[in-house]
This record gives C-alpha cells, structure tokens and sequence, in this order.
C-alpha cells in the first residue's frame, strides 16, 4: 500500500478553516493514505466542518438540499474533489455567493468524481443537490414494512462507501470533519442522526443534529420514522417504533453497565451518549456503529437478552473504529478484529468467562468456515488480514477473517504478555491515535515498538498480517459447556431419544452449538424428533431459528418450508440470508424455491442485501418484483 507521508513542514501549508477539533499532526505521522476506494486527495484540499441542510421526501423517496463544508487547502489548490453516486448536482458556490464551475468525472464501481474549482483564499463550498431513485445507502420503507404499519420509515447505511450515494462528500475512512445537520421530515416523524439526538417528536418535523468530534464520512447516519424513545441509564437508552420500544428497553437492560465496563478497560467514552435504534428487520446488519447511536436490527430482540453481545460489540467500536479508524478498507481488520476482543472482553466482565468462551468458539467455526470456502474457491488473499481491495467494491472482500482472524492475533498477544501488559498497551494504542487513522504499517510498527521489543517476544506478526489461513500458533478456544453439548449429540446418535438429552439451562450458544454439530444427513424422522422435541420451527430467536432452517434445506425437511419463506420474506440481515439462500441453491428443487421466494421478497431487501443475493442466485433484472 502507498502511503503519502505527510511531514509537519508540508502540515504548516495547510490553511486551516473553520471549526475543528482534530489534533494537530504529530512529527513523522503519516496522515493521509492513499485510499483505492475516493476520489480525493486530502493531500491537497479537505474537508474539516459539515453542514447539512436537508429535507426529506418519504413519498418521492428522495433527499435533497445543501451540503456546506468548512475547507483546509494546501497552498496554491485549485480544486477540490469529493465523492458522489447518482447524486444531481444543482450548483457550487463559494464561500457566501459566487457560483464555480465544477465537473464530474466518469462512472465506476466508486461513483463518480466531482471537482470544484476554487478562488484563492476559498474557505467553504456550498454544494446543492439531491438523491437520485437508486441511492444505494437508503432504505425507504413503506408502511407495511414497518412494525406499526402506519408510517414510513427511511434508514441510511454508509460503510463502506455508500454515503457518497445521499451525500456529494469525500468519503474515505482516513478524512475526518465535524458536522451539523438541519433536517426537515413530514410532520409526526421523527429523525434521529450519529449525533446529539431529540427524544421526543417534534410538531413542525424540524430537527437540528451537532457531532463536534471529527468523524470519516461512512460513521454519518440518518433514521426517520414513528420513534419512541425510552432510557435505560444515565448516559444509554434505546430508540424505536412505539410498539417495540418497551420490549427493546428491556432486552438492552445490561447497557448501561457495559458502557462502564468498556470504560474502566480501555479509557473513557468520548462521545457522551451511547444508544441504540432499533430498526425495521430489513436492516442489512445486526448493527452499525454510527457513533452515539448504533442502529441495530430488531433480530436481537430474542427475549431473553441471549444476543445482546451484538450491543457489546456496537460499544466497543466507539474505541476500536470510531476513535482510532482503519484508514482504508484495507485495514479493515484494525476496526473489526479489535472490535470482537473489545466485545469479549466486555461480555467475559459483564457475563463470566463461559459465555465469552462460548462466544469465541462460535466465531472459531465461523472463521474455519470462512476460510475454507475462500481456500475452495481460490480467494486466498482474502484469508488475509491486510486487504488488497484495489478495484474491487470493498463490501465483497470485508468478511470474518478480519473479525475472527483479527481477534485470534490479539488474543495471541494477550496471551505472550498477560493482560495486565496487553490492556495497558490498547488503553495506551487508543489514547495515543484518538481521532486519527491507522495502517495496517502503523499498527505493526507500534506493536513493535510498544509491546514486542520491550517485551521481548518473537512473533510471526509478518505470516498473520500478510499470510494465508489461521496460523499454527492460533489458540484454540475451550468451553466446558460446549463439550457437554457434544456429549448429548453422541448419545442422540446412538439412539438416545431426542427428548431424553439433557438440555437443561442450555442458552442460544448452547443450541447453536448443537444445530452446528448434528450429524449430516437427518431423514425426515430424525428431522421430526428433534422438531417435536425442542420447537425448533416455532423458535423465535432467528439465531436458532436460522441455523435449524439452513438444517431443515440441507436434509429437505419441508414441514418447516412455511417458516423459512415467512423468515427470507421478513428478515432482510444479510448474514441470514446468504448462508439460507446458499442452501436452498445447491438443489435443483431449492433453487426453483429461492428464486420464487426472492422475486417476492427482493424489494423488502436493503441494497446491500439485494447487491450479494443477486450475485449468488444469478438474478436478472428483468424479472417480476425487481425493484432496484
Ligand atoms: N461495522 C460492522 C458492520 C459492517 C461491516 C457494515 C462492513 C458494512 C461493512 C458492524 O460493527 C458489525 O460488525 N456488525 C455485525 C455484528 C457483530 C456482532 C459481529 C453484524 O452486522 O452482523
Ligand atoms: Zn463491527
């Protein structure tokens, strides 16, 4: 990977203007890489304050209205560049009236390019403009998609590179600015941004939204709908449809401690509140940490607060991604990888070491599983942790081996040094880049110089990073709990009626465990027993529910056929989906179902959903129900 080093006598050419909290660079610190996934050049002219002004259409699907940017410019720029896709562009003027020339580049996988022609001495420009019918970061739904089925809802989601696709911007992890919004819904509604947030409803539909510490483009967020909001600590609480919010309150009790919990291990929380929006189940994630409001789908309202490691997860990237950014998407595994030890760590504090072994053994398999379809279909670099992402839409090459693969190597670390040494060195690591992005070289170098010389360990930090597959040295994850659960699938095997395994206090982990591990090849009265035994079809928990239907597809059990079509048609997180739908298109008989099922359920799909399932299952455009 390039990477621009940015020496503090080129810093002093920069003219900075407006407001912006970013620390100055320090000596020797890179502080632009080159990202293959913009079209700036912060070396060159970059944006340091947004500020919106909005208005949001919920009939013609649309956004439109201003973006004002505070600029910093090198000496002698004469143009600055930003990202858009399928935006219109209406005019560019300069600071406070004169209309520029601008032109926009040519269409790729990354949009096109928009270069502003500057006057000496430019501080802001003013870009009007709106979304076009396909903006891949929206999701508007209609009424009947929604839980009350009275209003419509709109959601965004930026990572990785759609929020050029509702907002002209420069839109690279590693270029960070302020911003405040004015926002203007249909009366009734209310909005709610990655940012200080409203909690009631306001009568005019007029919101306005501040986020002082700087943030890169894929962390800005809107939601708009019929919101409820209920708190849970002082600093937490959670939005959502009035009829969901109570029941949401509930499942995220444990918020509040696992705020403080994050805390007291890796330094304060610099965002000042942290909530939760629950959005309608078509949400292509089960969350996404847009700071100070991580949206979440309603999938982890399992009712017995058995998912809520997700809400771990979101919190813990208010350090790991939020605070200290992978500075390209090829650095992905610096957000994600130190995000699931985050969130282990959280969850070991909060619910005890058996439930965060469980948790690593599940993203143990996970990774196996991942690697060994890349390895089968020849994607070795993707089983690396550094990403080669270049000329690729970053979505197809983020996948869990920055998660897992990642957490395995810090885990490793933890283990050579203890963790009294290991948390003082990632409470250290977040201070010290609070607010500025990191390379993959970064890291490794500070890794070196922070934790391995001085302790004195040897370590094949060169074969992880840049290395295929789980190295040697890898450390197996052991949960008692799941020994037991394999324990009970034996003696079913051998012909101890289903009814008779001791499942007693068994949790989500234990029985996803148990559907990862049964047998191949159930016939349809095995199938039945297991079925009759512990209402598998009936579950609600989509965790158990989805595993026992990718079971049901492989062993064609096809009483529970209804619930996988109602479960496709809901249900729109991509990680259901794909391993679903995969499924059924292994069979000649399967893939006649996912077609029909998804030329029904297409259009309940996000953009990011649809763009993978169309991949998967070959879809044509032209087909009925084809709505993107
Ligand atoms: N930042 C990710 C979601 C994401 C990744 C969006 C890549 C776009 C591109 C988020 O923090 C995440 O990892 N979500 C997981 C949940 C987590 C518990 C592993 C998800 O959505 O399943
Ligand atoms: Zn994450």
């Amino acid at each position: 990977m390039r990477s621009l080093s940015f020496a503090p006598a080129a810093a002093l050419l920069f003219i900075l203007a407006g407001c912006s909290n970013e620390p100055e660079p320090k000596d020797n610190q890179p502080i632009f890489t080159m990202d293959p996934h913009s079209h700036a050049h912060p070396q060159e002219a970059r944006i340091t304050h947004l500020s919106l002004d909005l208005e949001v259409d919920m009939e013609a699907k649309q956004v439109s209205g201003t973006a004002r940017y505070d600029i910093a410019l090198a000496k002698d720029a004469e143009r600055i560049i930003f990202d858009t896709e399928g935006l219109a562009i209406e005019r560019v003027i300069l600071d406070d009236g004169e209309e520029t020339a601008y032109s926009l580049g040519d269409t790729s996988f990354l949009g096109r390019a928009l270069m502003v022609t500057l006057a000496p001495g430019t501080r802001s420009v003013t870009i009007a403009y709106r979304t076009g019918p396909g903006a891949r970061a929206l999701q508007w739904l209609n009424p009947q998609q929604t839980s009350g089925k009275r209003h419509p809802f709109l959601f965004t989601q930026g990572q990785a590179i759609l929020t050029r696709t509702w907002i002209p911007i420069q839109d690279s992890p590693g270029i960070r600015f302020t911003y405040e919004a004015r926002v203007q819904v249909p009366k009734g509604l209310m909005a709610v941004m990655s940012a200080e947030n409203p909690t009631t409803v306001n009568t005019d539909g007029a919101y306005t939204f501040r986020m002082d510490q700087p943030i890169p483009a894929y962390l800005i967020a809107l939601a708009v709908g019929d919101l409820a909001f209920v708190p849970i600590g002082e600093r937490t609480g959670v939005y959502a449809e009035p009829d969901m919010v109570q029941k949401a309150a509930w499942e995220f009790a444990d918020m509040e401690r696992m705020l403080t919990t994050a805390e007291a291990l890796y330094g304060d929380y610099r965002w000042g509140r942290y909530d939760v929006i629950v959005l309608p189940p078509s949400f292509p994630f089960g969350g996404m940490e847009n700071p100070r409001l991580t949206f979440a789908t309603p999938t982890i309202l399992a009712g017995d607060r058995s998912l809520t490691a997700l809400v771990a997860h979101e919190l813990a990237h208010s350090w790991s991604g939020n605070l200290v950014t992978n500075a390209t998407w090829n650095d992905f595994w610096l957000n994600e990888g130190f995000t699931v030890y985050f969130e282990n760590r959280i969850c070991e504090a909060v619910y005890g070491d058996e439930y965060a072994r469980m948790l690593q053994l599940l993203g143990r398999q996970d990774l196996h599983a991942t690697i060994a379809k890349l390895q089968g279909k020849g994607q070795h670099a993707d089983t690396h942790l550094r990403l080669h992402l270049e000329g690729r839409d970053p979505d197809e090459g983020m996948n869990d081996v920055a998660y897992e693969k990642g957490f395995a190597l810090l885990k490793l670390l933890e283990e050579k040094v203890g963790r009294t040494k290991f948390d003082a060195f990632l409470r250290g690591y977040f201070d010290a880049h609070a607010f500025r992005s990191m390379t993959t070289d970064d890291f490794v170098a500070y890794l070196d110089d922070h934790l391995l010389k001085p302790e004195g360990i040897e370590l094949n930090v060169a074969e992880w990073i840049d290395g295929a597959g789980l190295p040697d040295n890898a450390i197996e994850p052991q949960s008692d709990s799941f020994t037991k659960v394999e324990a009970e699938i034996a003696r079913w095997a051998s012909g101890t009626a289903a009814r008779q395994i001791d499942a007693q206090g068994w949790t989500t982990f234990h029985w996803m465990h148990f559907l990862r591990h049964l047998p191949e090849g159930l016939d349809g009265q095995k199938m039945k027993e297991l079925d009759e035994a512990f209402a598998f079809t009936a579950n609600g928990n989509a965790e158990v529910l989805s595993a026992w239907l990718e079971l049901c597809i492989r062993n064609d059990y096809d009483p529970a056929f209804d619930r996988l079509d109602q479960f496709l048609t809901t249900v729109g997180r991509r990680k259901f989906l794909m391993p679903l739908y995969a499924e059924l298109n292994k069979s000649e008989k399967g893939r006649l179902m996912a077609q029909t099922i998804y030329s029904g359920a297409r259009g309940n799909y996000h953009s990011v959903s649809v763009r993978s399932l169309d991949e998967l299952l070959a879809w044509k455009e032209n087909r009925p129900a084809a709505k993107f």
